[in-house]
């Protein structure tokens, strides 16, 4: 496959006092420097969100950690990553030489974890922070402080305290009421919301009866999750009409992307689309791009950063 030619950006969103070059962004754990950076100029993208960094190194889940869903799939890699020293002096300086806006996603077990990542990216260039507290395929930390917001409150209100770089915590779908949860992120100090994550999922081997993934659950994602996230992005706007929100969630064209627009979404992220297709984020860019050229109201909006 071939480098995609350069496109003159039209269209810019600002996300939390962030100019990102258009409104669409690749989506934590499924974006690969090494692999992505030969299809198309990461520089070009709105952002790029890296794989959830953690304080040292973590292995992941044992194999299998994938397998196939109806429109989609399941995933239960579990956060495997070299870690944010080695982050430090590799991917983001990669990242921020070739010209890319970079939101760090960060991991942790506990809240000590996350605040030993805020704090050693607190001077780094990395544009944003994206706190990663929804991810369902690690047994500690993750989806168990997302889904609690009172402990989600406790961790965001002391990362807080850690660094004054843009703060976007990142949603789990798998909760009773995510208008509480976005609250809870929202009035403990986070700069902006991200929803949704994976949702619990899982496939059996009907050969042997058993879970295909070793974790037995993983989290679902691809197009199935589409209208489901969007009513989450819907939801939470509804309820808080002035932060900044960036929708996940089944996005594989622009016209996807400009229904999480309409929802209320100032930005949104490709993820499972860019493992079948690694040019897919920039594809629906430049599709969102034209789209919007005939709704100069709502690219208008996007520009200055309104958010309802
Ligand atoms: C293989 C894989 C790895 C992921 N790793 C992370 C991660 O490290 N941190 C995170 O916040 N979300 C992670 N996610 C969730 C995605 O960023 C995204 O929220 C989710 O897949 C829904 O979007 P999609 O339907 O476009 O894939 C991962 C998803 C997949 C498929």
């Amino acid at each position: 496959m071939d480098v995609l030619a350069p496109h003159e950006w039209r269209h810019k969103t600002i996300v939390a006092g962030v100019e990102w070059k258009n409104p669409v962004g690749t989506a934590s754990g499924t974006f690969q420097l090494d692999a992505c950076g030969d299809y198309y100029d990461v520089a070009q993208l709105g952002a790029i969100s890296t794989k959830g960094v953690s304080p040292v190194p973590w292995e992941g889940n044992p194999a299998p950690r994938t397998a196939e869903s109806p429109a989609g799939m399941v995933n239960a890699v579990g956060l495997q990553n070299p870690g944010v020293d080695h982050y430090l002096v590799d991917e983001l300086p990669r990242l921020k030489a070739l010209g890319a806006t970079v939101v760090t996603n960060v991991a942790g077990h506990s809240d000590e974890d996350y605040a030993q990542v805020v704090e050693k990216l607190a001077d780094s260039p990395a544009d944003m922070l994206e706190i990663n507290v929804s991810c369902p395929n690690v047994s500690h930390g993750g989806m168990s402080v997302g889904t609690d917001p009172v402990a989600l409150s406790r961790l965001i209100k002391h990362l807080r305290t850690l660094t004054d770089k843009p703060m976007i915590v990142k949603l789990s779908p798998n909760v009773t009421d995510i208008v509480e949860i976005a609250h809870a992120a929202v009035d403990a100090g986070a700069d902006a919301l991200s929803l949704i994550n994976t949702l619990v999922g899982m496939r059996i081997d009907i050969n042997t009866g058993k879970p295909i993934i070793a974790n037995r659950t993983g989290g679902v994602s691809g197009p199935a999750i589409f209208p489901i996230a969007l009513s989450f992005v819907w939801r939470v706007r509804q309820s808080i009409p002035d932060i900044p929100i960036i929708g996940i969630g089944g996005i594989d064209s622009g016209e996807k992307a400009l229904e999480y627009l309409y929802a209320g979404a100032n930005a949104v992220e490709v993820g499972a689309a860019a493992l079948i297709d690694p040019t897919a984020p920039m594809r629906v860019a430049r599709e969102l791009d034209n789209l919007l050229d005939s709704r100069p109201e709502l690219a208008a909006k996007l520009a200055k950063g309104q958010t309802w």
